[in-house]
């Protein structure tokens, strides 16, 4: 019976393990070098409704901050009923730096795929009602420096399956922050 229960928790992990194997993660990550204001470039997603305007993942991603128990506070904007609102997300460490989960419509599985001083490449996977949803980001420093990212950003994108008409630059899109605080 024990070992039964063994086997199953070892499955278990194994399967949770093996949702991520496709998504690597910064080697060396430390939350420090995350932890700041960012501009957010471009969206992705293997659904492309949710980037589009008004989809869940139609969001611009301002800064990240650490909490004193490690996990990090990511600041959002994003539009609801046509309106920009601020949301945070609160991203729970796993046992791998670098990747993170929380619950927003569903489980989702948080990546740092690559981090610079001048940009981030994040990698959302989401698990709701047996589908499984990808949304990767780029985001920048600064706008300029953020392009830096892009031909890691494609790679990534392609990696995921992500096809190139499912890639969208918002970078331009400051607007839609307009008036908000
Ligand atoms: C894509 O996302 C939209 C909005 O969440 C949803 O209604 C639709 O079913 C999704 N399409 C697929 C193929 O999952
Ligand atoms: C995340 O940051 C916001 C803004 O500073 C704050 O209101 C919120 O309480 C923070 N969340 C947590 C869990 O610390």
């Amino acid at each position: 019976m024990k070992l039964l229960l063994l086997l199953a928790v070892g499955l278990d992990l194994a399967w949770a393990q093996q949702d991520q194997s496709q998504v690597p993660v910064q080697q060396g990550f430390s939350p420090d070098q995350v932890t700041r204001a960012w501009k957010t470039l471009n969206l992705a997603s293997t659904n492309r409704s949710v980037i589009e305007e008004g989809g869940a993942y139609r969001c611009f991603m301002t800064g990240i901050v650490r909490l004193a128990n490690g996990n990090l506070n990511v600041t959002y904007f994003h539009r609801k009923d046509g309106k920009c609102v601020k949301e945070f997300i609160v991203a729970e460490k796993t046992d791998i730096p670098g990747r993170y989960t929380f619950e927003y419509q569903g489980k989702n599985y948080l990546t740092f795929v690559a981090v610079t001083k001048d940009f981030l490449i994040m990698d959302y996977e989401n698990h709701y009602e047996g589908n499984t949803l990808i949304v990767a980001e780029l985001h920048g420093r600064t706008l300029l420096s953020g392009k830096l990212g892009l031909v890691a950003y494609l790679k990534h994108t392609a990696r995921r399956g992500i096809v190139a008409g499912n890639i969208e630059d918002v970078s331009l899109d400051r607007k839609e922050l307009a008036g908000v605080r």
